[in-house]
């Protein structure tokens, strides 16, 4: 493995080592192929087409409320509100506009760190989250709180036991994200929220990959805090939403003219909670049938690629997971070289490059997987617009380029 990667992208990061041919392959795929999804997704073009008129003729401040242009933005911004509350089961008013999900889980766990101080000092979560969760959870830990993080087992679930375990009278929050974004593994949402419930501790999921993905009610599963990215669901980057069950407090992290009830102040970005509205609607009419059609892609590019190969492992449950995710390693492969060939794809590795070395994935890790077997893994995120030409491209590509580094590698 050679360790003078440079560059610091987060974890896991995309590889595009070469630049990507671009144009058609062989067989009329336009290449290079996008299969990143839980990344970011590309904006869906219905919404985009909502969006625009906000910025130039409806470019209103939604808090004007002397004129037309103020109400026709607010209107819009209503409107957002109601379908991404839909989407969640929750109500209009419990949704707070924010500039993404990193914005919005730290704004639920430092603000409910800082309001329910007088409760308790202790915070459970799961090695496993994502960094802005994970982050915050340090930061609040240097300011007094004591933080549990559970541990997970080889198929990325937590113990719902060792969480019972945890809970004491001190703990004011437990945070576990809904799927994850490395392995796409689904924790047990319903029973978390219940053991929340029984135990009056606040419950937050970082929602960001499970929105718009599968079914969410924020009722069933008793949560009280809610992060959620439009990016991720098809919509643009830059905004995102934090629900808040009614009754539940926050000290807010940006102070100013008092929007979104006093918990989040700043001019909201209109045309973009717009976008967030419309990928919203988008995701309660469509996900049925597009969970089912990314579980079928799935599936079919697993089957393609583990029915020619051998040594090549499933990094988390195959049961409890998102239909578009799967994350593979290969054995006696160094992952470096094997996404150098997969130029004309775009995909995620299991490592995160330091200025000195790959570093494997704490994901993956935190599942028990081997440094070798971590840096020598593929995330594929499936999304909306990824077709069946394009899994069975990618799968063949996968296969050459792994056949050929093994007959390269003296350990296989
Ligand atoms: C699980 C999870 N949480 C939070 C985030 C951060 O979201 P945003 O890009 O909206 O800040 C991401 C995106 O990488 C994510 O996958």
């Amino acid at each position: 493995m050679s360790s003078d990667v440079k560059s610091v992208p987060p974890s896991p990061s995309v590889h595009q080592v070469s630049p990507p041919s671009s144009g058609e392959s062989p067989i009329g795929i336009k290449l290079p192929i996008y299969m990143d999804n839980h990344a970011t997704t590309p904006t869906d073009a219905r919404v985009l087409e909502e969006m625009l008129p906000y910025f130039t003729e409806k470019f209103g401040n939604a808090s004007s409320r002397s004129h037309r242009f103020g109400w026709e933005a607010e209107k819009a911004v209503d409107l957002a509100r109601e379908r991404l509350a839909k989407l969640i089961g929750a109500t209009a008013k419990e949704i707070i506009f924010t500039s993404g999900a990193t914005e919005s889980d730290n704004l639920a766990i430092k603000g409910v760190a800082e309001m329910y101080r007088d409760r308790g000092n202790h915070i459970i979560t799961v090695v496993t989250e994502h960094r802005a969760v994970l982050d915050s959870a340090k930061r609040v830990e240097r300011c007094g709180y004591r933080v549990t993080y559970l541990p997970v087992a080889s198929d990325g679930l937590i113990d719902l036991e060792a969480l019972k375990q945890a809970i004491g009278p001190q703990t004011v929050l437990v945070s576990v994200m809904a799927a994850n974004n490395e392995i796409g593994v689904l924790q047990p949402m319903a029973e978390i929220g219940k053991l929340c419930r029984e135990r009056s501790v606040l419950f937050h999921s970082d929602l960001v990959q499970a929105v718009g993905k599968m079914p969410v009610d924020v009722n069933k599963m008793n949560l009280d805090l809610a992060s959620i990215s439009a990016h991720k669901l098809y919509g643009p980057k830059g905004v995102g939403a934090l629900y808040v069950r009614q009754g539940v407090k926050l000290e807010a992290l940006i102070d100013g003219g008092g929007h979104e009830n006093g918990m989040r102040s700043g001019t909201l970005n209109v045309p973009g909670i717009v976008g967030l509205g419309k990928a919203s609607a988008i995701a309660a009419e469509e996900m049925p049938q597009e969970a089912c059609r990314l579980a079928g892609l799935r599936n079919r590019l697993r089957e393609k690629i583990m029915a020619r190969l051998d040594q090549v492992y499933i990094n988390g449950s195959m049961e409890q997971r998102l239909p578009g995710n799967l994350n593979l390693s290969f054995a006696h492969v160094d992952g470096e070289p094997l996404l150098m060939a997969l130029t004309d794809v775009a995909v995620s590795s299991g490592s995160a490059c330091t200025s000195a070395r790959r570093e494997p994935s704490y994901v993956l890790k935190a599942l028990g997987v081997s440094d070798d077997l971590c840096l020598s893994s593929i995330r594929f995120g499936l999304g909306r617009f990824n077709t069946e030409a394009e899994v069975d491209y990618v799968a063949d590509r996968v296969v050459e380029a792994v056949e050929r580094l093994r007959e390269l590698s003296p350990a296989a």
